[in-house]
């Protein structure tokens, strides 16, 4: 469906350009003064200029046009206000009739106006072995929020969690096992035989591994050296290493997909840094064959520096000196492997802003190389969570806090709410508080713009009112709960339409619907989920002012009580949508 601005601009440019005036002029924009009108065109000022005339000439013709020749039954009132400006207000009919044919519509109206593209999104990034922390969450929540975006507006998308499963972390876990476990077979040089299926080690021994080894590296040099030997063993292909590599990435990957399922997030590939080892030596000698890569103190550059940098962009180094390949390495070949594998328009990367320096030499790099000259290459960065105190978010006892734990003290919040309410018994509520609680942590973190800092805040994510995850999904339960009443009594709307509304607050939330399409287009155009978690917010309200001046229920007429219906089922579906795309759902009650 056309966007309702679109629609009205549509019906203004044939009235200019019947009146003699440039098309270009007739832009309807959303009132700036919503006690006077709905909607404005103010093209008659600008027009004034180019064409010597005074504005209210103009637009005392163009309203006369469109009152006598135009689309009569678009607008309830069009009238010009000196010096020149038209003020609008639709026609409760006209506006109607729009929603009910987004109600009729599979995508409630949405429209895509470009060609689809097949992307790849790059978010997640965890490393294998290392405890998921609050820093991976921001990365999980926007990319599953844009994904969702995507495929809503009809790209292809693949979501890569593209795992940190190659590094020098890898070598620190090995060389702990050592000493933890020297007795395994996997540390004996003449061992020979299988090695066995079952890993030495269980999820919560691996946890405990890590922070292990790296406390211990950064004491002691001989342990890092080894863990650094190690490292490099494992990627030249050591069978033992490779064979206790894939015990820890196993352990580790299943403990990882269960996180990110409380998180209600989910790829379509679990491909990682390591996937992309196997092209780097093909990758290194076209680099040096095409003359694109020199030596730099022992390691191997490409410049990236452009005369336009307005500052110093340093040169991407692709092999440092002792011959082991770098993060940006493995990027640079990872994107070989997936203009292989899947040929994409776009590879979308989401990751901390202090990595937007890395992703700029890599993305120069790699067009420099002509390893992807099809393919559009993008990051969206994103801020820091922080706590009250404005600094990075931290445990009280100022340690690095774990997502199971934060989860676990958003849903305790959420919980201790709902039994304040009384309205639930305590199992169910354990239930609907981890869904609500997931609504709080992610519309927390996705109302704000991306790329900003944000101060997380369990009292006020988790509130039942106000700009939260969940107020929206309690406006959801609400509506969800007259609907079940309503056909509870065995009635039923189907047939019915939603008919012209019967008070400005039911208009006002038609006003609010009918925006969907353009709030949906707006966030997938600039990849920016906070629009939709506005615009819900938004719509919400509408609705409960709605809700609250109006008798749905006691209705006697049945035409309109079955109108209200169909109005609360169209509120439904667009709140379900959007929060569907933002990544999380709603209970049936709370
Ligand atoms: N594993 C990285 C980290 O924890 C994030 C990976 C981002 N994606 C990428 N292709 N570099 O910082």
């Amino acid at each position: 469906m056309k966007k309702l601005l679109d629609l009205m601009s549509e019906e203004f440019a044939k009235a200019f350009a019947s009146c003699g005036y440039d098309g270009k002029y007739a832009k309807v924009s959303i009132s700036n003064r919503p006690d006077l009108c709905e909607y404005q065109c103010n093209g008659a000022m600008a027009a004034a200029k180019e064409y010597k005339k005074a504005p209210f000439m103009i637009a005392d013709e163009i309203v006369s046009y469109i009152k006598e020749s135009g689309n009569t039954e678009m607008f309830s009132m069009i009238e010009m206000v000196k010096p020149g400006f038209i003020n609008l207000v639709l026609s409760p009919a006209f506006l109607a009739g729009y929603a009910e044919q987004m109600a009729a519509d599979a995508k409630l109206g949405y429209e895509r106006s470009d060609a689809t593209k097949r992307i790849v999104i790059d978010y997640g990034g965890p490393n294998v072995a290392k405890p998921l922390h609050v820093g991976h969450l921001r990365s999980a929540v926007i990319g599953e929020s844009l994904k969702r975006i995507f495929r809503f507006a009809g790209d292809t998308v693949t979501a890569d969690v593209h795992l940190g499963d190659w590094g020098l972390q890898m070598g620190l876990i090995i060389e702990q096992l050592r000493c933890e476990k020297p007795d395994l077979v996997y540390f004996d040089e003449n061992y020979q035989g299988e090695y066995p299926s079952e890993a030495p080690f269980t999820i919560s021994e691996l946890e405990k591994i890590y922070p292990a080894a790296s406390e211990k590296s950064k004491k002691d040099e001989a342990f890092k050296d080894q863990a650094h030997t190690a490292t490099l063993k494992l990627q030249e292909g050591y069978p033992a290493y490779r064979a206790l590599w894939h015990h820890i990435l196993n352990v580790s990957v299943a403990d990882l997909k269960k996180n990110y399922e409380n998180l209600n997030v989910s790829f379509d590939v679990w491909k990682g840094e390591s996937d992309a080892d196997p092209y780097i030596p093909d990758m290194i000698n076209g680099f040096l064959e095409k003359g694109l890569a020199h030596e730099s103190q022992g390691a191997l550059v490409i410049d990236v520096a452009t005369e336009e940098d307005t500052k110093e962009i340093p040169p991407c180094i692709v092999r440092k000196s002792d011959g082991a390949a770098l993060y940006a390495t493995s990027d640079l070949a990872t994107i070989i492997q997936r203009e292989q594998d899947y040929h994409p328009d776009q590879i979308l990367y989401v990751a901390d802003n202090r990595q937007s320096m890395h992703f700029t030499q890599v993305f120069r790099a790699a067009k420099k190389a002509g390893l992807c000259d099809q393919t559009e290459l993008t990051f969206q960065g994103f801020g820091t969570m922080n706590g009250k105190d404005g600094r990075p978010f931290k445990t009280r006892e100022g340690g690095v806090m774990r997502l199971e734990n934060l989860i676990a003290s958003i849903n305790d919040a959420v919980y201790a709410k709902i039994m304040d309410n009384r309205t639930l018994p305590e199992d169910e509520a354990r239930q609907v508080a981890s869904i609500v609680g997931l609504s709080a942590l992610k519309y927390g973190d996705l109302s704000n713009q991306a790329s900003k800092d944000y101060v997380f805040d369990i009292d006020r994510f988790s509130s039942f009112e106000g700009n939260t995850g969940p107020y929206i999904l309690y406006t959801i339960v609400r509506i969800k709960s007259i609907l079940n009443k309503y056909h509870g009594l065995g009635k039923d709307e189907s047939g019915a339409v939603i008919g012209a509304a019967h008070s400005k607050s039911e208009k006002d939330l038609m006003l609010e619907l009918s925006k969907f399409n353009a709030v949906m287009e707006s966030a997938f155009e600039e990849t920016a989920p906070h629009k939709i978690c506005s615009y819900i917010y938004d719509l919400a309200n509408a609705f409960n002012s709605f809700y609250h001046g109006t008798k749905i229920m006691s209705e006697e007429n049945e035409t309109v009580q079955k109108s209200y219906i169909r109005l609360l089922e169209l509120t439904k579906s667009v709140l379900e949508t959007c929060i569907d795309v933002l990544g999380f759902s709603a209970p049936e009650r709370m």
